[in-house]
């Protein structure tokens, strides 16, 4: 059964880079199989992992909807998505990724969460540790297309309107009565902890900051991969503190 960690944050927050490092560290703890998803319609996890996104689940949705006559006869539409998500999952060097895009046809979508969520879910309990990259709006957990977590992180910067939008997400996933089993906050480009108080206020448990990191900033200048960071980076040495947590937190 995959661990899930699920990653949201405002805007800009750090969410695809943390998710990406997470993803790295986990390979390199040789852990397990990992998941990455990028349910971020603006989707650039696959860039921050070092691969070429051949398609994704949006795209699958418009290609069957446009032309219901490529479900092969006899098979099912239910089958067909199945089979085609199993086939959107993309092969990295130690992980998988899959990314969920956005359809951009018109139409209800109500079906196709449904399947969505089954499918999901099944691919979900095959590996043994699954990232998903959220939008700020988590757009894929309240349509329950990503079903639950058991870490989330909100990442936030530490200043009062960052915390303030990390309190907001708080209260959209308890809204929304996603099953998260530990609420968790990383503050981002911080050499430290942010104001205990306001910490406190957005009900999240803080397990720990990562400092700006010229060499991160400086990767996603040039467009290259955490997977090419440099293995003493300020980054990835503080996640993977902050990786003991999350792991150890089952
Ligand atoms: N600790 C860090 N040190 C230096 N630069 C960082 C750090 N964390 C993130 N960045 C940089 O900040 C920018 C935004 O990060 P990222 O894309 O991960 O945020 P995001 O929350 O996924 O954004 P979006 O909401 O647009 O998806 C990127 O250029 C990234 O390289
Ligand atoms: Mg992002």
């Amino acid at each position: 059964m995959g661990f899930v960690i699920a990653i949201a944050g405002k805007g800009g927050s750090g969410k695809t880079t943390i998710a990406g490092l997470l993803i790295r560290i986990l390979k390199e703890r040789s852990a397990g199989s990992i998941l990455g998803i990028d349910a971020d319609p603006n989707h650039n996890l696959g860039d921050v992992l070092g691969m070429d996104v051949s398609g994704t689940i949006g795209q699958m949705l418009d290609g069957i909807s446009s032309d219901p006559g490529t479900i092969p006869a006899g098979m099912s539409k239910d089958r067909y998505i199945e089979y085609k998500i199993q086939t959107l999952v993309q092969e990295g060097e130690g992980f998988d990724i899959l990314t969920m895009g956005r359809p951009e046809g018109p139409g209800c979508y109500c079906y196709v969460n449904n399947v969505l969520r089954n499918t999901m879910g099944k691919l979900v309990k095959g590996y043994d540790y699954v990232v998903i990259d959220n939008e700020a709006g988590l757009e894929h957990f309240s349509r329950r297309t990503t079903g639950s977590a058991n870490v989330l992180i909100v990442v936030s910067d530490p200043s009062v309107v960052g915390l303030k939008a990390a309190e907001r997400i708080h209260g959209l996933v308890r809204d929304l009565k996603i099953k998260t089993k530990h609420n968790c906050l990383i503050i981002n480009r911080f050499p430290g902890p942010a104001d205990a108080e306001k910490i406190k206020k957005t009900g999240l448990a803080y397990i720990g900051n990562i400092p700006e990191d010229g060499i991160v900033r400086n990767l996603s200048i040039e467009g290259g991969s955490v997977m090419g960071l440099d293995n003493d980076a300020l980054s990835l040495n503080s996640l993977r503190k902050i990786g003991e947590k999350i792991w150890g937190s089952n």
